[in-house]
C-alpha cells in the first residue's frame, strides 16, 4: 500500500497539427490513502487515463505535484522514477498488453523477474500459485492469442500481482469483457486487494463496479466533480 497524493495537478497537450494547447487536466488535487481502493468514472476523453498515467510516472505533469508515499515525482531522476515504478506499481490495461509471443507463465514472471528482488525459482513457484489462484492452471504453457478475453484479463491481473505492487492501476480491466467474466475479473482483483492490502486505483464506466470501491471519484473536462 502506497498513499498517493496530488498537489494542483495540470496536464496540456499540443497534438502536432494543432498550435492549441489543450488542457486535459486542469488543476487536480486528490489524496488517497493507502488503504484505499478508489474508483475513476467520467465521460470518454475527461481525462481519467491521462490521470493514471501520470500517477504511474508515464506522463510528466505540465505543473503540480504528484507524491507515491514520501517521493514527489518530477523530483526524482527518470532512473529513479522507472525503479519505484517497477518496485511499487503495475498497471492492468485495457486491451491487458501480454507479450504474444510469451507464454502466460512468461508473461507473469517477467516483471518480477526484472524487478531482481527474488530468486527466478521463487517466482515461478509463486507464478503457479497465482495462475491458480485466478483458475489459470490450465493456461500457464499457452500464448495470450490461445486465451478467451476473460482470460487474458485474469493473466493481466496475476502478472500484476505477481510482482507485489503497492498500488495497482487498472484502467477499464473489463471494458472488453462479456459481463459474466467482468464480474470474475472484479470479484478476484477486490479480493486480492482486501487480502494483499495494495492500494487500488480503477478506471470504469460501469456504476456497479464502481460500488465495489470504497470511494468514486468523478471527472469531467479534466476536473474533479465535487
Ligand atoms: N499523448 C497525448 N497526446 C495528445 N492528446 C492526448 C494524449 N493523451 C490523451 N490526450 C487527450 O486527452 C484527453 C483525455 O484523454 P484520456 O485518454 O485521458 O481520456 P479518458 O477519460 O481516459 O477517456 P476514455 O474513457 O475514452 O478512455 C483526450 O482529449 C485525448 O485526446
Ligand atoms: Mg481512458
Amino acid at each position: 500500500m502506497l498513499p498517493v497524493k496530488l498537489v494542483d495537478v495540470v496536464k496540456t497537450f499540443t497534438l502536432p497539427a494543432e498550435t492549441q494547447e489543450q488542457t486535459v487536466i486542469d488543476g487536480v488535487s486528490l489524496e488517497i490513502t493507502a488503504s484505499d481502493s478508489v474508483a475513476f468514472m467520467g465521460p470518454s476523453g475527461s481525462g481519467k487515463s491521462t490521470l493514471l498515467n501520470l500517477i504511474a510516472g508515464l506522463e510528466q505533469p505540465s505543473s503540480g505535484q504528484i507524491f507515491l508515499g514520501k517521493d514527489e515525482l518530477s523530483g526524482l531522476a527518470a532512473r529513479e522514477r522507472e525503479r519505484l515504478r517497477l518496485q511499487s506499481l503495475s498497471y492492468v490495461f485495457q486491451f491487458f498488453h501480454l507479450l504474444p509471443t510469451l507464454t502466460t507463465l512468461e508473461n507473469c514472471a517477467l516483471v518480477a523477474i526484472e524487478q531482481g528482488q527474488r530468486g527466478i525459482d521463487e517466482i515461478i513457484d509463486e507464478t503457479h500459485t497465482t495462475l491458480k489462484l485466478l483458475g489459470l492452471e490450465g493456461a500457464a504453457h499457452k500464448r495470450p492469442g490461445q486465451l478467451s478475453g476473460g482470460m487474458q484479463a485474469r493473466a493481466a491481473l496475476a502478472r500484476a500481482l505477481v510482482s507485489r505492487p503497492k498500488i495497482i492501476l487498472a484502467d477499464e480491466p473489463t471494458g472488453n469483457l462479456d459481463s459474466k467474466s467482468g464480474e470474475a475479473v472484479l470479484d478476484l482483483l477486490f479480493e486480492q486487494q482486501r487480502e494483499r492490502r495494495f492500494t487500488l486505483l480503477l478506471v470504469t464506466h460501469d456504476e456497479s463496479a464502481a460500488r465495489r470501491a470504497q470511494r468514486t471519484v468523478r471527472l469531467r473536462d479534466g476536473r474533479l466533480l465535487s
